[in-house]
């Protein structure tokens, strides 16, 4: 049987370079990240992932990570849900697009979202095409293990390249439950192995590991040829990944205890807000510099 044919993905942030005249081009064009290079920085070096759902942020963070992912996580970090599996294709199309717009040289890989692939490899297969060719990422993630190896094998045989993600799956976790940490049974730690093997196996050029205990996420990061990229897993992962909202304190609801807070900007916002209330109500904002006059004759 033959496989559908995939839409061309648009070229992003090419695209700009390419609507200007060729004399202001710039004369080396921005290479498109390639999953290659991505991979060859395991055994190089850690490998450096934040999750970006905007323009902006994308463009902020694109040159301190090798990867952007824009995570399902995008339903309660922005839209303030539950859980995940509230997110849907079309939110993470957008957003997906919003990224693409700003990034330069970071890998983007879009998550497909809760309810868009698990059903079959042909559904996978229609949603991940549909992201891919509507936002032009580089990839798509999936949540699952050996019961997913052979949506894995049918998106990669399609083109497509995948991200796996194993262990602690929010997609499936009960709204409100705490997340709850994997791997503490023998027979949960031999699964854990048998999921990253199948994934592998099918084709996915990375794994992120998530809410694995230490020594299981440790001996699957070492045996594994590809890089995996820990959240809550071991140290001894490839890489590490985190939801940037919680690495500025830009997210309250809860803070999970993998999370390092590098910055505090729920607090800078909201002073932020107070200097221009007062700044406001005394009348010091705005100034004449602010305002526009007519112009001298
Ligand atoms: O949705 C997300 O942000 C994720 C990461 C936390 C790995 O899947």
């Amino acid at each position: 049987m033959g496989l559908p044919q995939l839409p061309v993905p648009s070229l992003g942030a090419f695209d700009d370079i390419l609507r200007m005249a060729p004399a202001t081009r710039p004369t080396a064009m921005p290479e498109k990240p390639q999953i290659a290079d991505f991979m060859a920085l395991k055994g190089q070096r850690k490998i450096v992932c934040l999750t970006a759902y905007s323009a902006p942020m994308a463009h902020a963070l694109d040159p301190h990570c090798d990867m952007l992912l824009v995570g399902d996580s995008v339903a309660m970090v922005i839209y303030g849900m539950d859980t995940t599996q509230n997110a849907d294709l079309d939110m993470m199309i957008r957003h997906g697009e919003a990224v693409m717009r700003r990034r330069k040289s970071s890998l983007v890989v879009i998550d497909l979202p809760a309810g868009s692939y698990e059903n079959s490899p042909p559904q996978a297969l229609a949603s991940a095409s549909e992201i891919m060719a509507k936002t032009g990422a580089d990839a798509v993630k999936l949540e699952g293990g050996t019961d997913l190896a052979p949506h894995v094998k049918c998106l990669v045989d399609s083109g497509i390249p995948v991200l796996g993600h194993i262990g602690l799956l929010p997609q499936h976790a009960v709204a409100g439950a705490a997340f709850r940490i994997t791997g503490r049974s023998e027979e949960e730690a031999n699964q854990l192995h048998k999921d990253a093997n199948a994934i592998v196996e099918a084709g996915v050029f990375g794994i992120v590991l998530e809410g694995v205990i230490e020594p299981v996420a440790a001996s699957i990061a070492i045996g594994c040829k590809v890089p995996t990229i820990g959240i809550g897993a071991s140290a001894s992962c490839d890489g590490q990944i985190l939801v940037t909202d919680d690495v500025l304190g830009l997210y309250d609801a809860f803070t999970p205890k993998f999370v390092r807070k590098f910055a505090n900007l729920q607090d800078d916002i909201g002073a932020a807000a107070a200097d221009y209330r007062a700044a406001v109500i005394d009348g010091s904002f705005p100034t004449k510099d602010h305002l526009f006059w007519p112009k001298k004759t």
